[in-house]
């Protein structure tokens, strides 16, 4: 994604040509291009080190085009770290808007740093405090994006180990966190605001599961289509495994790695009444 802060996505677009990588556009997200799988490591480039672009998976560029961020903003990503949707946002948002990047994970912030100070984005404010007690008077923000904690099975083309790992108890945990998160979220998001829910595994009660119990539990709080065309996006699940989710869950979106050969995805996105 170009730092259109630096210099238009059309400029760097032709300096990586002139530099022999043969970028493609992404259409349905502006300034952005698909590094060619033959092409040099893509953070190797003078350009990267300049700042003059941010690196992102194909399908994990959705949350944020869904969040939808305008300049001028004031935008909370409660689950920041490693910061790679956070320079998203940031770019977004441009020079009058603020980014709260919050995770509660010390040691991850580090390269949330490094990725946001090698763009020269001043437009953020970084805290480290458990999402869900993130402390703030009521709704202080136009969006919230809960890029959430989860058993991460969409990653498994590139990490193998995580199928390995996944146990049901640990989806069950992790459940509790994301639907305490998600509930925050919404609390500190203002009365016609946006809220983007999303994970990078396919286990339905970390999805699906998650927004249906808020559904049921919130009348402040209404589900919005997901959707981006020019992206293969599949409608979530409205039941699985004998549990109804109900049919406003088809408003959600999933992504099968099949589909754009690109990692699993989930999002869910959310206005606030
Ligand atoms: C999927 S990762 C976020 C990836 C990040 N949004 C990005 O695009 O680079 C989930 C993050 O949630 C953080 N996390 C887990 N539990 C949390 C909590 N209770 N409050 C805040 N952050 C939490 C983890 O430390 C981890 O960095």
């Amino acid at each position: 994604v170009t730092n259109t802060g630096r210099m238009p996505g059309e400029e760097l677009g032709r300096r990586l040509r002139a530099a022999g990588v043969e970028v493609e556009p992404i259409s349905w997200y502006p300034a952005a291009y698909r590094w060619p799988a033959s092409g040099p490591k893509i953070g190797s480039l003078l350009e990267f080190a300049a700042g003059l672009y941010t690196i992102q998976e194909e399908a994990a560029m959705l949350p944020v085009r869904l969040l939808d961020p305008r300049p001028g903003e004031r935008v909370l990503d409660l689950c920041a770290a490693p910061g790679n949707k956070a320079a998203q946002i940031a770019l977004a948002l441009g020079p009058h808007g603020t980014l709260v990047a919050n995770d509660r994970a010390h040691s991850r912030m580090a390269s949330l740093g490094a990725t946001l100070d090698r763009l020269g984005t001043l437009n953020i404010s970084r805290t480290m405090v458990d999402g869900r007690t993130f402390p703030a008077q009521p709704s202080p923000f136009d969006r919230v994006l809960v890029d959430a904690p989860c058993s991460c099975l969409g990653t498994s083309r590139k990490s193998p180990g995580v199928l390995e790992r996944y146990t049901e108890r640990a989806g069950a945990a992790l459940q509790a966190i994301q639907r305490q998160l998600l509930e925050r979220a919404v609390e500190l998001t203002k009365p016609g605001g946006r809220i983007v829910y999303s994970t990078c595994t396919y286990p339905p009660n970390e999805n699906e599961g998650v927004i249906s119990w808020l559904l049921g539990r919130r009348d402040d709080v209404a589900l919005q289509p997901a959707r981006v065309a020019g992206f293969v996006s599949r409608p979530g699940l409205t039941e699985w495994g004998g549990v109804s989710y109900g049919e406003a869950l088809a408003n959600t979106l999933r992504v099968w790695p099949h589909d754009n050969d690109t990692g699993g995805f989930f999002c869910a996105v959310l206005e606030r009444r």
